[in-house]
C-alpha cells in the first residue's frame, strides 16, 4: 500500500527545501492566500489518511515539546494526538509548576533545555510576545499555541479550514463575531486572516469587550469591510459564520468586572430561527453558558467538527515545519 512518504500524488514527501521547513509559526500575518491553500490541501490529505489507516509514520523518530504554561484541553491534546497519529511522540508538560519553571527557571533556559531533547516546540503562555521571545532563543521550531491576549494562529487557521469545509468558500461570507473581542485571541487571529478575503466582518460585544481599535485600524488599512454592534439582532438574519466566544475571565481584574459582563449573549434554538438555513455557528471552546446545549442537535452547530478539523490543521503545520510536507 502506499504510504504517504513514497506516493507521489500526495503533498508529503522528504522535502528539506519545504518552504515552511524549519519556520515558526508564531503569527497569522506570516501567511497570506496561498499558504492558506497549502494548509488546506495538507490538512485534506492528513483527514483522508486518518479516515483511512488512523496512524502512519509521516513524523516516525520525531519528537514534539509540548509546553503549556496556561490551561487547555482542545490545542494540547489535538498537538498530542497529531504527533502520535503522524507516528513522532511528545514530551508533555502540562502543569509547568511541576517542571522547573516552579524553581525560577526563565522562558529562554526552558525552551533551550526542551530543544535538545525534541524537534519542535508548542508553547501556549499567559504573555504577549512570549512565543516569539521562546522562538528567539530555540533553534528548533517553535509554534505559538496562544500567547495572552495575543495570538492563537493554529485556531485560526484551523477555524478557516473549518469555513471551507463547511460552507465550500470564504469570499464573499458575512462573518459576525460575538462575545470577547477584547480578550479573546482566536478572534485576533481570524479577523487578521479573514482580511485576506472578501469578507464582511460584523464585531457584536458589550462595550467593556469591543474589538481593540487598534486591531480595527489595522485591517480597514488593508480595506476589511468591518462594522461594530452591541445587538446580535441587527446582523444574525445577515450572518454566513456566527463566531461565538466565551468571556475571558482570566484576563480581568476583578471578579466584579467580569460579573458585568458574563452572560451578556446566549445563544438558543429561539434566536437562531432568525437566523439562515445555511449557516454555521462555531466556536473555539471551551463553552461557559453562550451556547445552550440545545443548540448542539442543530446542523448549523459546527463547533464540535471544527475541534476535529483542528487535529488535521495541526498534523498539517507538524509535518510542514518539520519538512514533511
Ligand atoms: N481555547 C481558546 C483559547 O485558548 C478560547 C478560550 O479559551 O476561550 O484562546
Ligand atoms: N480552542 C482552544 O484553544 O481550546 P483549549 O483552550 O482547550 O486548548
Amino acid at each position: 500500500m502506499a504510504t504517504p512518504a513514497n506516493n507521489p500524488h500526495l503533498p508529503f514527501g522528504d522535502q528539506r527545501s519545504a518552504p515552511w521547513y524549519g519556520k515558526d509559526i508564531l503569527s497569522v500575518r506570516q501567511f497570506n492566500r496561498e499558504d492558506l491553500e497549502y494548509v488546506f490541501a495538507v490538512a485534506h490529505e492528513m483527514r483522508t489518511m486518518v479516515e483511512r489507516v488512523g496512524t502512519f509514520d509521516l513524523l516516525k523518530g520525531k519528537i514534539l515539546a509540548n509546553l503549556f504554561y496556561e490551561p487547555s484541553t482542545r490545542t494540547s491534546s489535538s498537538f498530542v494526538s497529531a504527533m502520535e497519529r503522524l507516528g513522532g511522540s511528545v514530551i508533555q508538560i502540562n502543569e509547568v509548576r511541576y517542571s522547573s519553571v516552579a524553581k525560577g527557571e526563565s522562558l529562554p533556559d526552558t525552551v533551550r533545555t526542551l530543544e535538545c531533547y525534541a524537534d519542535v516546540i508548542v508553547i501556549r503562555h499567559p504573555e504577549v510576545g512570549s512565543a516569539a521571545t521562546a522562538a528567539q532563543y530555540a533553534h528548533k521550531p517553535v509554534i505559538n499555541a496562544g500567547d495572552g491576549i495575543g495570538e492563537h494562529p493554529t485556531q485560526a487557521l484551523l477555524d478557516l479550514f473549518t469555513v471551507k469545509q463547511e460552507l465550500g468558500r470564504i469570499d464573499g461570507l458575512t462573518v459576525t463575531m460575538l462575545g470577547d473581542l477584547k480578550f479573546g485571541r482566536t478572534v485576533h487571529s481570524l479577523a487578521r486572516l479573514l482580511s485576506l478575503f472578501k469578507v464582511r466582518l460584523n464585531y457584536v460585544a458589550p462595550e467593556a469587550l469591543r474589538m481593540p481599535s487598534g486591531l480595527i485600524g489595522e485591517l480597514s488599512a488593508q480595506g476589511l469591510d468591518q462594522s461594530e454592534s452591541t445587538r446580535l439582532e441587527d446582523v444574525l438574519p445577515q450572518t454566513d459564520v456566527l463566531y461565538v466566544t466565551r468571556v475571558q475571565k482570566e484576563r480581568f481584574e476583578s471578579e466584579a468586572a467580569y460579573e458585568a459582563v458574563r452572560g451578556s449573549y446566549v445563544i438558543t434554538p429561539d434566536l437562531l430561527k432568525k437566523a439562515k438555513e445555511e449557516m454555521i455557528v462555531m466556536h473555539p471552546l471551551p463553552r461557559v453558558g453562550e451556547i445552550a446545549m440545545e443548540v448542539d442537535q442543530d446542523p448549523r452547530a459546527a463547533y464540535f467538527r471544527q475541534m476535529e478539523y483542528g487535529l488535521y490543521t495541526r498534523m498539517a503545520l507538524l509535518a510542514m515545519v518539520l519538512g514533511k510536507a
